[in-house]
């Protein structure tokens, strides 16, 4: 269905619904049979469209070991996680994790410091392992699964998840199960972690309507935080002080769970070194630390300027982000009620409807668009329940960036069972919300004591966005 259609279909209803199912203003797509994320708003130029299809294709393409025959594609590893982007963003959307232990976790990962600060990472590296745990290594004998010996390269370690499982009752009786994925990690391969090692498990969130978020004015966001909780609402909001790499300055942290990465250039420049090995001007080095000589001896994929992926690749990769659409949201008058629950249970102090790009934005699609993403941006304190106890930059262990909300009802039509919240460990709508806590408590006291019928046309709204 084309951007034409989403609008007649529109204007049947009310002027509010309207604009609301536009979530992304101009760079909005249509939803019928929906099962990937990765679509090109309808308004860019020919030439746009060329880059961003050769942007889809270098994040959907799986990088090979170095030396190969397709020098563009070479440099994986030597550790990593994943060989393409779309690997772990499925359809451009989120991951998933498995439902038991019985199979490694492939779309999410675990971060590691140790105490400490740094200002250009955030946190201090575990000194073995660095800030990742990388699990799969180029070594073809790891790749195999076949016994190695000293010089065989190996993965950091084997990730699985143990599912914990809780009963929640409603006051009305009604039981939910929730369930909590904690971290399993086997065949530790490069000895013991440092013994203050802290660890953090992050799922892939969606990576559409980027381009977006980017143009939000720093302003716009800043307006809603309130670090001192001046107007005693019991609701902070805080803005992460991240490193840019580009800049070479500490600037405002946006995207991430944390909003521990400043702008899309980072965010992808940093998950093609960290997540695929593939390094790049703004992150140069190889996913091997000094206690790993091994992996520093492996034969890398550079190029003459000295990393593996070139400027003009890293380029046509962030701009394939910056203009995928938004999924259009499938709220008609039936969710009028679920919208007001919505609100009056105060969901949106923390998940802000909307916000108007700025003018200044790179194209047209992208700048003065109303979008309705549901998030404030800012970072909160999420309770116990969620905490990873791991401070990223200017983050606290307990504090989380608003997630957005647009498209998370389609995620389901991918077929993979929904994996919500940082660390994936919700399964639905319902699920997420039971786990809010902190800031969030009262919100969340608030929508577990609606009646059933209440909770059930707030989740339709939410899955609607
Ligand atoms: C191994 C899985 C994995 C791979 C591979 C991967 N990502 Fe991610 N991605 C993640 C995780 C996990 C996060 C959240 C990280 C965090 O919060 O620290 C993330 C975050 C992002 C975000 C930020 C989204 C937001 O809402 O703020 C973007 C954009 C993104 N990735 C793009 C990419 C691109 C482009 C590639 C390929 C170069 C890629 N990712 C490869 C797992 C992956
Ligand atoms: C105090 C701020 C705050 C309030 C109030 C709040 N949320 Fe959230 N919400 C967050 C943060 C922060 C996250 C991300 C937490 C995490 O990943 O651990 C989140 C995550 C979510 C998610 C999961 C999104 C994803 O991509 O995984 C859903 C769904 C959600 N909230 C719905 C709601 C609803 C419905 C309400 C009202 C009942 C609500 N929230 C109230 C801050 C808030």
């Amino acid at each position: 269905m084309l951007l034409s259609s989403v609008l007649l279909a529109s204007c049947e209803d009310s002027d509010t619904l309207a604009e609301q199912r536009l979530a992304g203003g101009l760079a909005t797509f249509g939803t019928s049979h929906l099962v990937r994320f990765d679509m090109p708003v309808t308004s860019l130029s020919a030439q746009q469209k060329a880059d961003f299809y050769a942007g889809r294709a270098l994040a959907h393409q799986p990088w090979v070991t170095a030396p190969a025959s397709t020098s563009a594609r070479d440099g994986l590893g030597p550790l990593f996680n994943a060989r393409s982007c779309l690997g772990c963003h499925i359809e451009g959307g989120r991951g998933t994790l498995p439902t038991d232990d019985s199979e490694p976790v492939f779309t999410a990962f675990v971060r590691l410091s140790i105490p400490g600060e740094s200002i250009e990472s955030g946190s201090v590296p575990e000194p073995t392992y660095g800030h990742q745990v990388q699990t799969q290594a180029t070594g073809l004998k790891s790749q195999l699964g076949l016994p190695t010996g000293p010089g065989d390269l190996r993965a950091e370690a084997d990730l699985r998840v143990i599912w914990e499982e809780t009963p929640f009752k409603y006051p009305d009786n009604t039981v939910v199960t929730l369930g909590r994925p904690r971290i399993d990690l086997r065949d530790i391969a490069y000895g013991p972690m440092h013994p203050e090692t802290l660890f953090s498990l992050r799922q892939a969130p969606a990576m559409f309507g980027v381009g977006l978020i980017e143009a939000i004015r720093q302003s716009d966001i800043d307006r809603f935080a309130d670090p001192k909780d001046l107007n005693q609402d019991g609701i902070s909001g805080r803005v992460n002080q991240v490193w840019s790499v580009s800049d070479g300055a500490i600037s405002y942290g946006r995207f991430g769970w944390k909003a521990n990465r400043p702008d899309i250039e980072t965010t992808v420049a940093a998950a093609f070194a960290d997540d695929i090995g593939i390094s790049n001007t703004l992150f140069p080095v190889q996913p091997c630390t000094e206690a790993q000589p091994l992996c520093l001896k492996q034969p890398t994929g550079n190029n003459q300027d000295g990393v593996e992926l070139p400027d003009d690749l890293l380029s046509l990769t962030v701009e394939f982000l910056r203009h995928t659409g938004v999924p259009a949201a499938r709220l008609s008058k039936d969710h009028k009620v679920g919208e007001q629950l919505f609100h009056s249970v105060g969901c949106q102090q923390c998940h802000q409807p909307s916000f108007v790009t700025s003018d200044d934005a790179p194209t047209v699609h992208l700048a003065g668009q109303k979008i309705w993403p549901y998030s404030d941006f800012l970072l909160h304190d999420m309770g116990d329940g969620l905490a990873d106890n791991r401070p990223d930059y200017a983050a606290s262990g307990n504090e989380w960036r608003t997630a957005p909300l647009w498209g998370i009802g389609l995620q389901k039509n991918t077929g993979k069972t929904l994996s919500l919240l940082h660390d994936g460990r919700a399964r639905s709508v319902e699920e997420a919300i039971i786990w809010h806590g902190g800031e969030a408590l009262r919100s969340r006291n608030a929508f577990v004591e609606l009646d059933k019928q209440d909770r059930q046309q707030l989740i339709d709204f939410v899955e609607a966005l």
